[in-house]
C-alpha cells in the first residue's frame, strides 16, 4: 500500500517535470522569433531540417552537418546559390522560397554550430 502510494507520487512528479520542460520549449519559442533571425529558424524547420536534422545535424547519407566548419565559412552569396539551385538530392528552392527568405535560413544555420 505505502509502496503504490510513492509510485503514484513519483509518476505524479514525473508528469509535473514533463510538463514543465514542454513549457520551458513553448515559452523559448516566441523569443526565438522575436530574434534578429526573422523566420529563418520556422522556414528551417519546414523545409530542411527534415535532411539536415533539427541541430543541424543531417538525417540523411548524403548531407554534410552545418557544424562542419569549412561548410559554413562560406560567404552568403554561395550557399545562397546552392539553395537556390539544389544539388543532387537537395532540391532546388528557387521560387519557393525569396532570396531574403533563404538569407534568414543562412542565418539561423549559422547559428546551429
Ligand atoms: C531532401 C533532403 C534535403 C532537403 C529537404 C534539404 N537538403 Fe540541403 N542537402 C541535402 C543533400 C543530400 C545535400 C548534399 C548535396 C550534395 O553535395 O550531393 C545537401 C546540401 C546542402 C548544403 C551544402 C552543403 C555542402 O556540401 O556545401 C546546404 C548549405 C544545404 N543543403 C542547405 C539546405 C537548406 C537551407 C535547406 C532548406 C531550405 C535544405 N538544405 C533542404 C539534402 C536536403
Amino acid at each position: 500500500m505505502k509502496l503504490t502510494h510513492s509510485r503514484r507520487i513519483a509518476a505524479i512528479v514525473r508528469a509535473a517535470l514533463l510538463a514543465a520542460g514542454f513549457a520551458v520549449v513553448l515559452a523559448a519559442q516566441p523569443a526565438a522569433a522575436a530574434g534578429s533571425n526573422n523566420n529563418g529558424q520556422q522556414l528551417y524547420m519546414l523545409h530542411c531540417a527534415g535532411c539536415h536534422g533539427i541541430s543541424g545535424i543531417s538525417v540523411v547519407p548524403d548531407a554534410k552537418d552545418f557544424s562542419r566548419v569549412e561548410l559554413m565559412a562560406q560567404p552568403d552569396q554561395s550557399l545562397l546559390n546552392l539553395i537556390r539551385s539544389g544539388r543532387n538530392m537537395m532540391p532546388p528552392y528557387l521560387g519557393i522560397l525569396s532570396d531574403q527568405e533563404i538569407i534568414n535560413v543562412i542565418n539561423h544555420i549559422r547559428t546551429l554550430n
